[in-house]
């Protein structure tokens, strides 16, 4: 992680400071010419992450889609419309209550899952956005996203996971819920998705 900052030169200063938004903004800039894996060769722009860095909450996906790809925001498209109802069904403000990022950053071509090594290549940067925002609770949005966050390299299932606190690899709190692109194509998955995030938001009720 050390060794990935100083390559970013980003520096302590920054890393010290409390303004988040102004660190995340040049992290940002760093990354948009990023080639650490081939996604770069076919992706329209690196996908950060979106929402108030400021959040308890933090969403971590899987990686960009089509939509996201072409307009730079995660959860952009037909998923994440249904994430952002469900989460207005629930009195959540997208923008105001959560951060949203990705696993990967960039769009896998046709939408394919993401590979071994571009995971390996890319989450030094989520674990640099976990440790700017440094949210009190993780909801992982997918398999892909609940592996590397939960450290499950023995894949379990969703159904495994969900309901309950789980401790991540950044020692916070976490848990996983069905992606909303699966709710898509199984509606019944989508009151099970809105159950999680009710669970995750009363938690950070609960520490207060
Ligand atoms: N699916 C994801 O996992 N992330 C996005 O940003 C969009 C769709």
């Amino acid at each position: 992680m050390e060794e990935m900052l100083k390559g970013l030169g980003i520096d302590e200063l920054i890393l010290k400071s409390e303004d988040k938004l102004k660190v995340l903004s040049i992290f940002s800039d760093k990354i948009k010419d990023c080639k650490k894996c081939r996604l770069h060769t076919s992706r329209k722009q690196v996908v950060v992450g979106v929402g108030n860095p400021y959040s308890d909450v933090m969403f971590v996906g899987e990686g960009p889609g089509r939509e996201e790809d072409i307009k730079g925001y995660p959860f952009v498209g037909k998923a994440g419309r249904l994430l952002t109802e469900i989460l207005e069904e629930l009195g959540i403000d997208r923008d105001r209550d959560v951060y949203i990022a990705n696993v990967i950053k960039c769009r896998p071509p046709g939408n394919r899952d993401p590979m071994m090594d571009e995971i390996n290549a890319c989450t030094p940067y989520l674990d640099f956005q976990v440790r700017i925002i440094s949210p009190k609770v993780i909801l992982c949005l997918g398999r892909y996203s609940m592996y590397y966050v939960l450290n499950r390299m023995d894949q379990p299932k969703i159904s495994e996971i969900r309901g309950k606190f789980h401790v991540s690899r950044y020692n916070i709190p976490a848990t996983a819920t069905y992606h909303p692109a699966a709710a898509l194509r199984n509606p019944t998955l989508k009151e099970f998705i809105k159950k999680d995030i009710d669970m995750v938001f009363k938690k950070i009720v609960e520490r207060f």
